[in-house]
This record gives structure tokens, sequence and C-alpha cells, in this order.
């Protein structure tokens, strides 16, 4: 038994984070990672102290399986766990790619509320004997296993209380409740947790999960809450990232647990400075950029604008700051870069934002930083963070924009002509549309002809300023595919056309590794 997963173990006020940004945040619609970009991640997440990394749904695709795989391979000191549904052949399948970690562990569960009851159309006998297998069976293959009753807080007290004990008696060690649709209060999710702890046979023995989701707003006060009942293990995602209102934001409850230590005095083992860089990482691959007054990773979370409060933090910062923006990572630095900044304050700028570049990348980035320093009088850092993000998503793919020039006005149409490298060979077209944005995206497509739709397309400043870069997002559809695509650049028709074909190389992408037509397994298919 591997020391975190055993309730006795652990020093009774310390909380596991359990990160599900690759498993729970990834399946919110069009947040897919690359393979590098999850194993990326899993990287930071590791490095930040994350307990538990939940890296993906192995049955779900060829994909899934060989990310879950090399996470599991490379993790230092984070347990890696892989999610199943109730069967032998998921229960395998995650096995097989989470075997390879230090620390592997093994999430399985099934809906237990009466909604969920009724897709697989299990009587609750048939359930509870389900569960019972299941579990046995992944507890014979790995002794890190954890049990979750999808939607159980709209689940019947009896049958919840009824099959959290058959988990632990087929051999669970954790326990995830998990309030699938947002469902729960405070209250009510510490009394819930309170109540297994002390009413179900062998719960003293083993951890106890919580799982909140966003719909009203309550994720990070019900998770807290859980944890005032006796869960020890909160289960999120950086930028609370996930489908509909997202998940439990990490960022949020460790920042809460330690600036309110005096009321909430739990510990974890994460390292706070390293949040910014990976929440904005997050926010670059997924593609969900963080709204601006999002706690603790917004834009203007440390901000301090109107007038009272500028005077106030000038004679004392902790007038309005309750957290020091260091404690998170922001750094602010007195180097401004500009077009005479060398190689070194460059490299040293990167490394204070997180990012720590090989000798290549660096050249490569410094020819960019050069070109924007000619364009732009002052580069700040987040003109810099675009500019990594941009020469990481640039150049590999099978489209790539090698010239653009837009014609635009108040004398319509507009017109685009547009020269684009597509594999081996240099092709060129010239269109037109309504606007200029629409007359570039019908030259790629003159030259690239494709049916994705255009779901999201997404301008925003980099910072402040008349010669502010742009940085575009395009979300992309087709037949159920999803792929997200961004660009920076002082030019909002060039930023645009970039993010639309990286979009593009995505899912090209993605469409050679689910084989063509074959539709890949969801979680939400009982099975
Ligand atoms: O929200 C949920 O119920 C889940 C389960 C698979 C744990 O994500
Ligand atoms: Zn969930």
């Amino acid at each position: 038994m591997t020391s975190e997963n055993h309730a006795s173990k652990i020093d009774s006020n310390r909380v596991l984070i359990f990160d599900t940004t690759l498993r729970d945040g990834e399946q919110s619609p069009g947040a897919t990672m690359s393979h590098d970009e999850k194993l990326e991640i899993a990287g930071l997440l590791d490095e930040m102290g994350v307990d538990i990394i939940e890296a993906g749904f192995p049955i779900a695709s060829e994909g899934d399986f060989n990310a879950v795989s090399e996470i599991a391979k490379n993790a230092v000191n984070s347990t890696i766990c892989g999610l199943a549904r109730a069967n032998l052949k998921d229960i395998d399948r995650c096995w097989e790619a989470v075997k390879h970690a230090k620390s592997p562990r093994i999430h399985t569960f099934i809906g237990t509320s009466p909604q969920h009851r009724a897709i697989p159309n299990l009587t609750m006998d048939e359930m509870a004997d389900r569960i019972h297998e299941t579990v046995t069976h992944a507890r014979n293959l790995c002794d890190n296993v954890q049990w979750s009753p999808m939607d159980a807080t709209r689940t019947e007290w009896d049958f919840l209380a009824r099959t959290v004990e058959i988990a632990i008696r087929a051999g669970a060690t954790t326990i995830n409740i998990p309030d699938t649709v947002g469902y729960t209060a405070p209250e009510e999710s510490a009394d819930l947790i309170r109540r297994l702890i002390a009413e179900v046979p062998g719960a003293d023995e083993i951890i106890f999960a919580t799982h909140c989701h966003n719909d009203l707003g309550m994720a990070t006060a019900n998770s807290l809450a859980a944890v005032a009942g006796g869960a020890r293990q909160i289960e999120c995602t950086i930028n609370g990232l996930g489908e509909r209102a997202g998940n439990t934001a990490l960022e949020e409850v460790v920042m809460a647990m330690k600036t309110r230590h005096d009321i909430l005095p739990y510990t974890t083992k994460i390292d706070s400075t390293k949040i910014m860089h990976l929440s904005r990482r997050v926010a670059t691959v997924s593609g969900f950029n963080v709204q601006p007054n999002k706690a603790i990773v917004g834009k203007n979370a440390f901000a301090h604008e109107s007038g009272i409060h500028q005077d106030g933090m000038l004679k004392s910062a902790d007038t309005f700051e309750i957290m020091r923006p260091e404690d998170v990572g922001l750094v602010e630095t007195n180097i401004v870069m500009g077009k005479h900044s060398g190689r070194a304050a460059l490299r040293s700028k990167l490394k204070d934002l997180g990012f720590d570049l090989a000798d290549n990348q660096l050249n490569d980035l410094f020819v960019r930083f050069k070109a924007l320093a000619d364009r732009k009088k002052e580069v700040f850092d987040d003109d810099l963070i675009a500019l990594v993000t941009d020469a990481g998503s640039d150049g590999e793919g099978h489209l790539e924009v090698n010239f653009l020039r837009v014609v635009c006005g108040t004398e319509a149409p507009q017109t685009a002509e547009l020269s684009l490298r597509v594999g081996e060979e240099d092709k060129q077209a010239s269109a037109q549309g309504d606007g200029p944005v629409d007359a570039a995206f019908n030259a790629v497509k003159a030259v690239f002809p494709n049916e994705a739709a255009l779901q999201l397309y997404q301008v925003s400043a980099v910072t402040e300023g008349m010669d502010a870069q742009a940085t575009v997002t395009v979300r992309i559809e087709e037949d159920g595919r999803i792929a997200t695509g961004q660009s920076a650049d002082t030019d909002t028709v060039v930023a645009s056309v970039k993010a639309y074909v990286n979009a593009l190389n995505r899912l090209i992408v993605r469409r050679e590794k689910s084989g063509g037509d074959v539709p890949e397994v969801s979680y939400k298919d009982i099975g």
C-alpha cells in the first residue's frame, strides 16, 4: 500500500491534491490537448507537488492510452491514475497504461443515482454485484484503487452507503464522492462526508475524496466544506477547466487553505509559486482563456485600477491584497525588454516566467523577439509568453502560412492573397470575403478545402496600448471532432489566419489518430 492511500497513514490535516485537468478537464468539448502538451502539463503538475494526477481515460482511444502510459513512465513524485468504467475490459486497459508508474492507481466508477442507474439499466442488486466484481478485479491488479459513485450527491442515502461499503470491502483504498452535476451546497457537502465516515463500516480505514462541479458556482466552497467534514483528497483542475461550468479550481482551494489557514487548518504539498505558469500553459494548450476577473489567476486578480485602491496599495500592500502576487508565481521584474535587449536578458526573463528553453529554441525565439521589438516599443511579459506559445505551435504541422496580404477598408468586398505550405508543396490562392478575416479564411479554404465549421472566433489584447498584440483563438468542428488553435501577432488578421491554420493542423492529427470515422469512447457511454 502506498503512503498516500491509507487514512491512518497521513497527517490528519494533510489534504491530497488530485488533479484531473488531463481527464475531466480535457473532456470539456474543444479542450483536447496534443500528446506532447499532455506530457508537458503532467510534468509541470508533478513538479508543482500534485499528489495524484488523473492522466486520462485509457480505453477511450489509442491516443489516451499512449498519453497515460508515457505520463506514468515519466512521473517522478506523483501517483498516476487512469479512469475506467465498471467493466473488466476498461479496468484491464487502465492497468496496462498506469502500471508503468512508480505509484499507479486505478480509478473505477459507476453512476449510482436514479438518473444514472437508468442508463446501464441495472437493478440496485445487479449494480451492487457489479461494484463488488469490478473493484475486486481492480484491486487484484493494483494495490491503489479509487472508486466513485458518480452523481453521489443525488443518490438515495441508503443505496449510497450500501455501495460505498461494498467498494471498501472489495478493497477500494479511496472513495471519491462526486457532485457530478454541481448540485450540492457547502453544508450538505460536509454532512454527506461526515455521515459516510461515521456510519459506513470500514470508512475510517480509507481516504474520502471530494469531486465537485461548478454549475451553481459553489465547487470551491463545496470542496472545502467536504474537507471540514473529513474528506482528505480534493479533486480539481487548473483554471477550473471542465465541462459546462467546470470543476473545482486547484488554485482556489490551495490558496484558500494557505491564505485562511487560521480557519482552514489544512496543508497540501503544492508549491503555489508554480500556479501562474501552469494556469497560462493550460489556458494556451486547451484554448480556454481565463476570464480577467477569475480568482487567483485572472489578469485582474492582482490589478488595482481604481484611484482609492491604488492609493491604499501605495501606503501598504495588505490594504487590498490578501495574498502576495509572488505567492502564486506572478513575478514583476524591472527589466522591460526592447529592441536593444540581448539573448542573455531574454533567457533570464523567460526563466523568471517559468520557461526553460533549450539553446536552439532560444535562438529561434530571439529572432521572433527582435522582429516583435521592431514593431513594438516595449515588449511586456505577456508579449513574451505569447511569443513562446506561438513558437510552440508553428511550423510543426501539415499546413504553414508563408505569405498573407489582405486589402481591406470601407469598400467591400475585402480580398486576401495567401501562400500556404501544404505538406511538401507551396500553394497560392486569393479570395474575397465579408471583412478581412473572412477573406483570409476563404483563401485558406481555397488552398486547403475542408468542411470544418467555425465554432469560436475570439480576439483578446495581450497587453495594453495601441501597438498591443492580439491573441486569437479559433475552434473548429468536423464530424464531432473539435480542434482549437491560437496565435498572437500585432496584426489581428495574421494572428487569425495562423490560429485557424493551427486549428486545422490539430484537426488533421485528430483525423489520423482516430482512424477515419471510428468514434472514440466517452466515459459517459456506460458499458
Ligand atoms: O463528475 C464525475 O462524476 C466524474 C466521475 C467520473 C468521477 O468525473
Ligand atoms: Zn467530474
